[in-house]
């Protein structure tokens, strides 16, 4: 049996994308996301292998897993200078010999999970669950539902995605997924220091000035700052920082009336967005933590089946 993946967008198509995001959105609108109806994962085992800390990532794949019926192992594995290179393919080939039908891995550096598809690919389904500052797809994906569900296509759509771009593995993902479902009109919005110098791709554009990036978008898509990057004296201080690019009301008004806004969490509250977005009735957060567990049961389906 070939097993397949789950490790970066870039390879997939439109027509593969499109079918996940309405399987997912089934999903959804049957209410399957909330209870154990569905079962196309019983008798499959699915090990949760997290090497760096997450809770709502984890919970998601758990909760995921389980609404399909599959065994689920949760493991949380912290990453430590000594547990490298050797260790790493150990741990996998031990908790293969209890047999394991997809492995989600989490891991602080690029391409792990890709280099576990290198070596084991052919006993088990790999998902990335997110790999150093490379790729997260399966939040890009939940977070292409979540357009979906509101803007129904994606062909005119303009999305601002906002803040440390550079470093952010969840803004590779979008950025790939929007490309290939059509998006033509992306603004990666932030200070020099936390965005690529240069964009060659066709429709993709950096703006430094959060009220240009943010003008007459319908997709506000708002990045983690991880404060180390302040320490690295990638960004001025908090104060400075949320002057530029904190997403305020006022700020939000310079975008499309029913442009919504997105978080894929953990929130600084204050620092890139205020609260008064965070929880007001443009905000989607929490709707695509609801969809992450949906598009994952969805990738996990797919994958398995
Ligand atoms: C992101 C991650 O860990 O990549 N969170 C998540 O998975 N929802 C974003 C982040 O940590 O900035």
């Amino acid at each position: 049996m070939t097993h397949k993946h789950f490790i970066q967008i870039e390879g997939h198509t439109q027509e593969q994308l499109m079918g996940l995001i309405e399987k997912a959105d089934k999903i959804i609108t049957s209410n399957h996301y909330q209870s154990q109806q569905l079962d196309t994962l019983k008798n499959k085992t699915v090990i949760n292998l997290f090497f760096e800390p997450s809770t709502r990532t984890r919970a998601s794949f758990e909760l995921a897993a389980k609404r399909l019926a599959a065994t689920v192992l949760n493991l949380d594995i912290a990453t430590s200078a000594t547990k490298k290179g050797e260790s790493f393919h150990d741990t996998i080939s031990t908790l293969l010999a209890m047999h394991a039908d997809v492995l989600v891995i989490r891991h602080a550096e690029n391409n792990k999970a890709e280099l576990v598809v290198k070596d084991f690919g052919d006993q088990v389904s790999v998902i990335n669950a997110g790999d150093g500052t490379h790729a997260h797809p399966t939040q890009a994906m939940l977070d292409m539902l979540t357009i979906y569900q509101h803007k129904k296509s994606f062909k005119h759509l303009s999305v601002a995605i906002i803040g440390d771009v550079l470093h952010s593995r969840v803004a590779q993902s979008d950025i790939a997924a929007l490309k290939v479902l059509g998006v033509k009109d992306i603004r990666l919005v932030g200070p020099k220091t936390l965005l690529p110098h240069e964009v060659s791709e066709q429709g993709v554009e950096i703006h430094h000035d959060l009220r240009t990036g943010l003008n007459d978008v319908d997709v506000v898509m708002m990045l983690r700052i991880q404060k180390e990057r302040m320490q690295q004296g990638l960004i001025p201080d908090e104060k400075d920082y949320f002057a530029q690019y904190g997403l305020t009301l006022e700020k939000l008004g310079l975008a499309k009336p029913d442009a919504i806004v997105m978080h894929p969490g953990p929130m600084n509250r204050d620092l890139e967005i205020e609260s008064a977005v965070a929880d007001g009735k443009q905000s989607v957060i929490l709707q695509q933590v609801r969809n992450g567990v949906a598009m994952r049961m969805a990738i996990l389906d797919y994958i398995c089946n």
